[in-house]
């Protein structure tokens, strides 16, 4: 058994438009959703802010719906992260530059809707295509493969304030015309593609433009999505025979905190909270006891003549995953709990937490590695794995991010052990905001993922100067071994 991975593998990093791309007016595009929500931290949560049909303006967390009727709102004296980010749209020579110095061999980047059609609609801006060429030329000027998220938690507000977003079955036409256009476009520099970002995370007004989020109207905005991804799928092979289409899922794998059968059950439970979408997306088909949970919560979804074809005919080609921690079940509600990427975690007293809370858990990606593919078959790409921490800049100008460099040795020796010795199809590895980027989950940008360093603050405030991290010589070194001297 060797200790190299194949030659092929696609080792790169990975970013998404709404963290990362900034110029939220610029070159014609249109408002999205994310461009309406502030920052916040670990402790206080961003905010959608809104103005309703009587001119009130508000604002509400992700997690609660916004009052009937109300539209997105941009307030004049509040900072939004996405407007700027990191200033990708007018750095992204300079980045991809620097991707290349580390040996990137693909780069995952998403595509902002309403960049390309800015209201969501029929209407295509030429210039927002344009963007994109420059960019995936750039990347194939370096033989980067650019591997591209079609939508990433972005919704053209558009579609939000008019359409009510995914709760409504037109926006499964617009998604399809905005992936045709895409595809088309971009067909002899695209290869590898995802259709929806952590699409079992999809559930507020921000990712999907859904103003209620009850467990109804979440099921029937679910089913909207399956059906554009499964026809996404058929249309690209359509355009290209060789486009790799995938899903992408956030992995978390839960452990039964005891070998009490009730925790065990409980650690199954959420399983299945991953497992469903992989499952219709993979199987091509619902799975029963999601079918049977709709029915005992009298959930009926309405779906169109074809639906079940649509989904069996579209299954992908491989499944994207982030990978970032485990976690762990139990029926004890008083036991000890801490934060997680989107949910909220049980403590895992054998695991270090990140100072967000979220466990360190290396060989939860080689026992996650072996779950998907014991399960599916299919070829995997761990599309987002890293380590958000807070980094100080040394007098002398260096990062020294030795707690990062840790991480990823770990996760990169358990992920080199479920392909060498566990022998699971991956393709390849996209550490997360391999440059700094804003967080998602708490709109900082304290919280940094990168190996090169963007100079900015929470506030906003900073030069955009890039920096080279001390992580971004260890990876660059990784790739040029190929994994063996980690
Ligand atoms: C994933 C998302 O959930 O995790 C990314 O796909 C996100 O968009 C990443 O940035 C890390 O989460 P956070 O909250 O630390 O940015």
């Amino acid at each position: 058994m060797g200790n190299r991975l194949p030659d092929n593998f696609l080792w790169g990093g990975a970013t998404a438009a709404n963290q990362y791309e900034g110029g939220y007016l610029s070159g014609g595009k249109g408002l999205s959703t994310l461009d309406a929500i502030t920052g916040g931290s670990h402790t206080s949560p961003r905010r959608i802010t809104f103005k309703t049909a009587d001119g009130r303006t508000g604002s509400v967390t992700r997690e609660e719906p916004l009052p009937e009727g109300a539209v997105g709102y941009i307030a004049p004296d509040i900072y939004y992260p996405s407007h700027v980010a990191t200033d990708f749209y007018h750095h992204y020579k300079e980045d991809i530059a620097l991707f290349a110095e580390m040996g990137f061999k693909c780069f995952r980047m998403s595509i902002t809707w309403s960049r390309i059609c800015p209201n969501g609609m029929y209407d295509v801006n030429e210039e927002g295509l344009q963007f994109y060429d420059d960019v995936f030329d750039e990347c194939l000027k370096y033989n980067i493969e650019p591997v591209v998220t079609i939508n990433h938690f972005d919704t053209p507000m558009y579609l939000a304030d008019h359409y009510d977003g995914w709760a409504n079955r037109n926006l499964v036409d617009y998604y399809l015309f905005f992936c045709e256009t895409i595809f088309k476009r971009y067909k002899d520099k695209v290869k590898y593609w995802m259709t929806f970002n952590e699409i079992n995370f999809l559930r507020s007004w921000t990712q999907i433009g859904i103003h209620k989020n009850d467990a109804a109207t979440k099921a029937q905005a679910h089913h909207h999505i399956f059906v554009a991804s499964a026809k996404a799928v058929k249309l690209g092979h359509e355009i290209n025979p060789d486009f790799k289409i995938g899903m992408m899922v956030s992995y978390i794998p839960s452990y039964p905190m005891t070998c009490r059968p009730e925790d065990m059950w409980e650690s199954m439970q959420f399983n299945h909270e991953r497992e469903f979408f992989m499952d219709v997306q993979c199987r091509g088909k619902y799975p029963n006891y999601r079918l049977k949970e709709y029915e005992r919560n009298g959930i009926n979804l309405v779906t169109e003549e074809g639906d079940d074809e649509i989904l069996k005919e579209g299954t992908v080609d491989y499944i994207g995953f982030s990978y970032y921690m485990s976690t762990v079940s139990t029926t004890d509600k008083n036991a000890a709990k801490t934060s997680g990427n989107q949910v909220m975690a049980y403590r895992n007293p054998y695991l270090k937490e990140s100072e967000w809370g979220w466990a360190i858990d290396p060989l939860g990606l080689r026992i996650s590695l072996n779950q998907i593919y014991d399960r599916y078959q299919l070829p995997m790409f761990i599309v987002e794995n890293g380590f958000g921490a807070a980094d100080a800049v040394e007098k002398d100008g260096t990062i020294n991010d030795d707690y990062r460099i840790d991480y990823f040795r770990q996760h990169i020796q358990a992920m080199k052990d479920a392909v060498l010795i566990d022998g699971v199809d991956l393709i390849g590895y996209t550490p997360w905001g391999c440059i700094d980027l804003v967080s998602s989950g708490t709109g900082e940008m304290k919280k940094r993922y990168g190996f090169i360093y963007v100079d900015m603050d929470d506030q906003g405030k900073g030069t955009l100067k890039r920096s080279r991290k001390k992580s971004f010589y260890w990876y660059k070194h990784v790739i040029e071994t190929n994994g063996e001297e980690l």
